[in-house]
């Protein structure tokens, strides 16, 4: 069975087919901005307009199939930008129609979980979530992807954003962030946020950038002691839920998922609980098509699809209002 799945959540738009067993193709273009500067949602728009042929035939080559060779189809509807999921919703609908193939709406964060579980085999862990739009702890309770803890106002890869572009580094930021985190030394105290399960990150970003103004301290080190900050603020609440539902594996992804300190930092914490980390292979920690193929094909072989006439853009679609037919 073959499933291609279309990402176009938000700033990049990706195309991936897989069968059962195996990736067959993974081609994705990223929308690039200029130093400094944020993603506009017109800018996506027309992006993954104009990418869009260009990147199915990549893949299709990839995969050395043809659109009629493929058993379902499908795309990320929510959450995301309007403007970026429209377009991926638009050519998914028009593939189903025209080559009379199965269409499946995949939910961008459950996709970022499954691509997940698929690639490091993880079967019951606790999840944390952290990109640029997200920052959740999540567990399978009854078929959803229960939401166990979250942040109360910006993502994590949000906030790291906001301190990069304050700094005038290309998006994402995140890998720079973390090079220059690196180079730091000597811990500069920050404000820790943790309420309960949730979490904030509003604050600290203001602090930082107050920081870098006065210039008081070393860049580096500002830099090291914000991420030091931030992801032990994750680790705490990730192994609160862990012993609070009696996990011993924790599974991350998303797009911060790639950065080396925070893997360090959990690999701690788990060796101490004598827990498993299991982390999503860089290279599909960030949005990609893959994700979406895989997702569609679960949902789709457990006898799902969807009606064209039902399948409008979700926004807000959270993690938790999808059932889980798959597992
Ligand atoms: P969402 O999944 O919530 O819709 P998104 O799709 O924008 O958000 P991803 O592509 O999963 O997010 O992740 C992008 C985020 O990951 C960006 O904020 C980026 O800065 C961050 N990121 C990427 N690499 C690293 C890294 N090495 N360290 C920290 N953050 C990183
Ligand atoms: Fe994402």
């Amino acid at each position: 069975m073959i499933s291609l799945g279309i990402e176009s959540t938000a700033h990049t738009l990706g195309i991936g087919i897989v069968n059962e067993k195996e990736i067959l193709a993974d081609v994705r273009d990223t929308l690039k901005t200029e130093k400094g500067k944020g993603y506009l949602p017109r800018e996506m728009f027309n992006h993954h307009l104009e990418k869009f042929n260009e990147l199915l035939f990549k893949a299709l080559d990839e995969a050395k199939i043809d659109l009629k060779d493929i058993d379902v189809i499908g795309f990320s509807r929510g959450m995301g930008i309007p403007n970026a999921l429209r377009v991926g919703a638009f050519f998914a609908r028009y593939i189903s129609l025209t080559f009379n193939k199965p269409l499946v709406d995949v939910n961008h964060g459950v996709a970022h979980i499954e691509i997940g579980k698929w690639l490091t085999n993880s079967k019951d862990p606790i999840i944390v979530y952290l990109s640029g739009g997200n920052t959740q702890i999540i567990s399978l309770v009854n078929k959803r992807y229960r939401i166990l803890g979250e942040t109360e106002d910006i993502a994590i890869g949000n906030a790291i954003d906001e301190v990069a572009r304050f700094l005038n580094f290309e998006m994402p930021g995140g890998p720079k962030i973390e090079e220059l985190a690196k180079k730091g030394k000597k811990y500069v105290e920050m404000p820790y946020s943790v309420k309960g399960m949730n979490l904030s990150f509003s604050g600290i970003v203001t602090y930082v950038k107050k920081l870098i103004k006065e210039g008081k301290y070393g860049l580096e080190d500002i830099i090291f002691s914000f991420q030091e900050t931030i992801f032990s603020m994750i680790v705490e609440v990730s192994e609160r839920a862990m012993a609070m539902l009696e996990k011993n594996e924790v599974l991350l992804v998303g797009g911060v998922a790639a950065n080396k300190r925070l893997q360090e930092m959990f690999e701690i914490m788990c060796k101490d609980r004598n827990a498993e980390l299991k982390v999503v292979p860089q290279k599909y920690a960030a949005d990609n098509g893959v994700m979406i193929a895989i997702n569609a094909l679960l949902a789709y072989k457990h006898g799902y699809s969807i009606n064209i006439e039902n399948s409008s853009i979700k926004r807000n679609w959270r993690v938790d209002e999808v059932e889980i037919i798959w597992i």
